[in-house]
């Protein structure tokens, strides 16, 4: 039974701490927040655990073997490399950090330390991005032509972050999970409509080589909540719909079909194909509750995991070059 410190009880840490608490393999001691009215709630719902303000008494208890870290974004690399320093594994949520140099600090001192150094790309452990996995790496799409990605709503603002470092890491991390590479370039925009400087809208175009783009589109100021990825293959797509609650994942055997003659090629003489619409059968499980096993395999037998630090930092390095890009209106930034 690993003995586990949760950090950060606010809208996202009550889920850890529920998850690792039911978890087979971990035990949630303590809870630390800085707000002593968030802990009074934690303990009201998991009257087992101890509530500390201060992050150095989680640290200094040698029997707390991992640390969980919900806390805000900024926080995120200080709060993890203090607890690699002390001996902890480390969950920490998405993203790992706000600068590229701090992911690859973590990332190292983990290694370093021979400690598990893990990031919540929840999404990688849900049932319907298994799913599209699953049919990516069995061939049937055939080859990848383009992702289509929309994660839009009327959205919670973020203080510390803009809509691309809160919700486009969701996504990056999936299409991450897919391909398992960093795309080459990119180039993004987006906009600020709240008074402040903090992006609510933005468009990413990523360049994976090879006749592979992807366009991403994260925004907290849509009527409407959409959740949708388009993955077209030359044989083959799929369309991951997290809205709909029963046919999450879809693929259309449509296409086109490029006639052998060269000179008909070149005169654009495509013919269209269409068969079937397919969905696959997919459970239910909690991907929280499939991630807080997961940590635990992990520390125990020294597996190295799905969403670790490396696959944290690739994210971290994607957001950073569209940041840069949005503040050159757009310009191609080289991965
Ligand atoms: N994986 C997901 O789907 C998902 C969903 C939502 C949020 N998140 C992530 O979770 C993290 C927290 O987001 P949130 O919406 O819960 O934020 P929040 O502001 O609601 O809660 C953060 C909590 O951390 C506490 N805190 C801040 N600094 C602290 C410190 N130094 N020591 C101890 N406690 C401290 C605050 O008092 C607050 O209670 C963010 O990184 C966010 O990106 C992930």
């Amino acid at each position: 039974m690993i003995e586990m410190a949760v950090v950060g009880y606010g809208y996202w840490g009550p889920n850890l701490v529920r998850n690792f608490s039911e978890c087979d393999d971990t035990r949630v001691s303590v809870v630390c927040d800085a707000d002593a009215t968030r802990l009074a709630r934690a303990r009201k719902r998991f009257p087992s655990v101890e509530g500390v303000t201060d992050f150095d008494e989680v640290l200094r208890r040698p029997a707390i073997q991992a640390v969980a870290i919900a806390t805000p974004v900024r926080t995120h690399y200080e709060l993890a490399r203090r607890a690699l320093e002390a001996g902890k594994h480390v969950l920490v949520e998405k993203p790992l950090t706000m600068r590229v140099d701090h992911a690859e600090e973590l990332v190292a001192l983990a290694k370093k330390n021979g400690l598990v150094l893990m990031v919540d790309h929840i999404f990688v452990y849900s049932p319907p991005v298994l799913k599209m996995k699953e049919i990516v790496d069995s061939g049937k799409l055939g080859k990848l032509f383009f992702i289509d990605s929309v994660r839009i709503n009327l959205g919670l603002f973020q203080h510390d972050v803009n809509v691309v470092w809160d919700l486009a890491p969701h996504d990056l991390s999936i299409v991450d999970f897919l391909l398992g590479k960093l795309p080459r370039a990119l180039s993004a925009v987006g906009g600020a409509h709240a008074g402040n400087e903090i992006e609510d809208v933005a468009y990413l175009n990523l360049d994976y080589g090879d006749g592979l783009i992807a366009n991403f589109h994260v925004n907290w100021l849509s009527p409407v909540k959409v959740r949708q990825m388009i993955v077209g293959g030359s044989d083959r797509s799929l369309i991951y719909n997290d809205m709909d609650p029963s046919e999450k994942i879809k693929v259309y055997d449509r296409g086109i079909n490029l006639g052998e003659d060269p000179e008909k090629r070149r005169q654009v003489l495509i013919s269209y194909r269409s068969g079937d619409v397919w969905a696959p059968n997919i459970s239910n499980a909690e991907p929280l509750a499939r991630l807080a096993a997961h940590f635990a395999d992990c520390i125990t037998h020294g597996k190295t995991p799905v969403s670790g630090g490396e696959s944290g930092l690739r994210i971290v390095k994607i957001l950073d070059a569209a940041q840069r890009s949005i503040k050159a209106q757009g310009g191609r930034v080289m991965l």
